[in-house]
């Protein structure tokens, strides 16, 4: 499924009216019953106290148009409009003018109504949102303001049309204040505020429904939710060399559970062979438990992490190996981020580069643009601020626009670790990562989406590797926490979980 941004889904729909003469009423109509159908499906308190609140614009008029869908069987249903529903405009008023001639209660929100709507919205069993959807174009404030803090705080389940009211479908900035739903239900195609910063909160569950657009019409947008490919069978002939070798630089004194987490990831995930490169300090302390690593102990620094002598050494090493990852927990020794620097330059191998690495790289950019071999970078977004030079609030006020220029601009992928993860290729694809839960936001969980990905660069082109990597690692986190709710999804037992997420995925 595509994922869009206001401006798109507004020319979209645009053009479908003007250039294809579909009357708007006809997408408003089609709006509705695909709410309709969903909310019917879903069981979602149709029989119950129903209160609709709808604003000017046209998410109002979807609001007033499913209101007379429920209606027609349920007629303990009541429209609160925002303005005068006299001057609502087109499609909005034909809905509005059919729903008064039926016969559905309705009220016009104002200083003399507060006492009743308290009352109506603490009767309530279900209220549907249709105050404002993408058109939301400054902070609410005053009486909107008010009356959303007033549905937040009722007892009903809360539906939004399109968008929660007060979300930005483009970034997913709260503007002011916003309806906190339990349903989401979004026209046309998803936006990407439903699914960056608060938006994957706020929407509550989300919906999407087709409202008749044909397919084609969205095939040349770029950015859609990360669905990767069907894994493959292992190949029944395949040896250790044919699954992929990979050589993993990482840890230091501090940091000795990013390389066993790195390292592991990859042979639980089918790889070969996994060489671990660190320090002799840090392979001492975890080669008791790493029975199927290689290991390659470099010099270390005063402060415990590879120094640059290691250089030739990993270039070497390198070229034995299909793919490369770097700096997971390797530190900020000044020396050490020499190191990657130069290995990042200098070797041939696809890499990937993460954590520390990442930070390396942000002091010199042209080394990434020169690489010939595929990167990837694998940041958060503290990290993806440093390698911008913005900062965060900078991002998450436009972080595709953003994300999608700096892949573009460092020849690299780009997969920006969050709530929703999102993947950008050079290319100007954008994949939106939905799979993974809150549990996985814990030290360590990102070494493991290393290793993973590491493995899947071995057989499969970049942006795959990092589709597949992504979806993998995610859904390992919902096996985890399956069993151990989402306050034990510990690295460790995600480790565990790994192969057994790629076997259902197999299926
Ligand atoms: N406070 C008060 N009014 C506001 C605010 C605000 N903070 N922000 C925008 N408005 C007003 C705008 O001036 C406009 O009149 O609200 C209206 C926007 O209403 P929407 O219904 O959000 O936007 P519109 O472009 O009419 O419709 C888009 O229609 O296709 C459907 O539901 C779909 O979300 C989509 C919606």
């Amino acid at each position: 499924m595509k994922i869009l941004s206001v401006q798109e889904m507004r020319d979209l729909d645009n053009s479908y009216i003007d250039k294809f003469g579909i009357p708007q009423g006809v997408l408003m109509e089609n709006a509705s019953l695909g709410a309709f159908e969903i909310m019917r499906k879903k069981n979602l308190h149709l029989s119950e106290k129903i209160l609709v609140f709808c604003g000017g614009g046209n998410n109002g008029g979807d609001g007033i148009a499913l209101a007379r869908k429920i209606f027609s069987f349920n007629d303990n249903i009541k429209i609160y409009f925002l303005k005068e529903p006299n001057r609502f405009k087109d499609a909005s008023l034909t809905n509005f003018k059919v729903a008064d001639n039926l016969g559905i209660k309705w009220e016009i929100l104002n200083g003399n109504s507060t006492d009743r709507i308290k009352k109506d919205i603490s009767e309530a069993d279900l209220i549907i949102d249709a105050i404002f959807g993408t058109g939301l174009d400054r902070d609410i404030t005053g009486t909107p303001g008010e009356l959303i803090d007033m549905i937040n705080l009722s007892r009903a389940k809360i539906v939004s049309l399109d968008i929660p009211s007060g979300l930005n479908g483009n970034n997913g900035c709260i503007m002011g204040r916003c309806i906190e739903a339990d349903y989401t239900i979004s026209f046309g195609t998803l936006k990407y505020g439903h699914l960056i910063n608060k938006g994957r909160k706020f929407c509550g569950k989300l919906f999407n429904c087709n409202i008749s657009f044909p397919e084609y019409f969205t095939t040349d947008f770029k950015t859609s939710i990360n669905i990767p490919d069907p894994l493959l069978p292992r190949n029944i002939t395949g040896h250790k060399g044919s699954f992929g070798k990979a050589l993993f630089i990482s840890g230091s004194r501090d940091y000795l559970g990013a390389p066993l987490l790195n390292s592991y990831s990859f042979l639980n995930s089918g790889g070969g062979y996994s060489t671990l490169f660190s320090t002799e300090e840090v392979i001492n302390s975890v080669s008791n438990f790493a029975r199927e690593l290689v290991f390659k102990r470099g010099a270390a620094t005063d402060l415990g992490s590879l120094s640059l002598s290691n250089f030739e050494d990993i270039i070497e090493l390198s070229k034995k190996n299909d793919v490369v990852a770097i700096g997971s927990g390797i530190s900020i020794d000044p020396h050490t981020l020499n190191l990657a620097r130069k290995v990042i330059e200098k070797c041939r191998n696809p890499i990937i580069i993460d954590g520390d690495g990442i930070s390396a790289i942000s002091e010199n950019l042209e080394i990434l643009k020169n690489r010939k071999s595929p990167t990837i970078l694998t940041p958060h977004i503290g990290e993806f601020s440093r390698l911008t030079g913005l900062s965060i609030e900078q991002i998450q006020r436009d972080r595709v626009n953003i994300l999608r220029e700096a892949a573009k601009n460092l020849k690299s992928y780009i997969v920006l670790k969050d709530a929703t993860t999102i993947i950008a290729s050079p290319q100007g694809e954008l994949l939106f990562s939905t799979t993974g839960n809150s549990g996985m936001g814990v030290a360590g969980s990102g070494d493991l989406l290393v290793g993973i990905i590491a493995m899947k660069l071995c057989t499969l082109p970049p942006l795959e590797a990092c589709s597949t990597g992504v979806f993998v690692h995610g859904y390992t986190g919902d096996i985890t926490s399956e069993r151990y709710g989402e306050d034990g999804v510990l690295p460790t037992r995600m480790l565990e979980n790994i192969s057994l997420a790629i076997k259902n995925l197999r299926k």
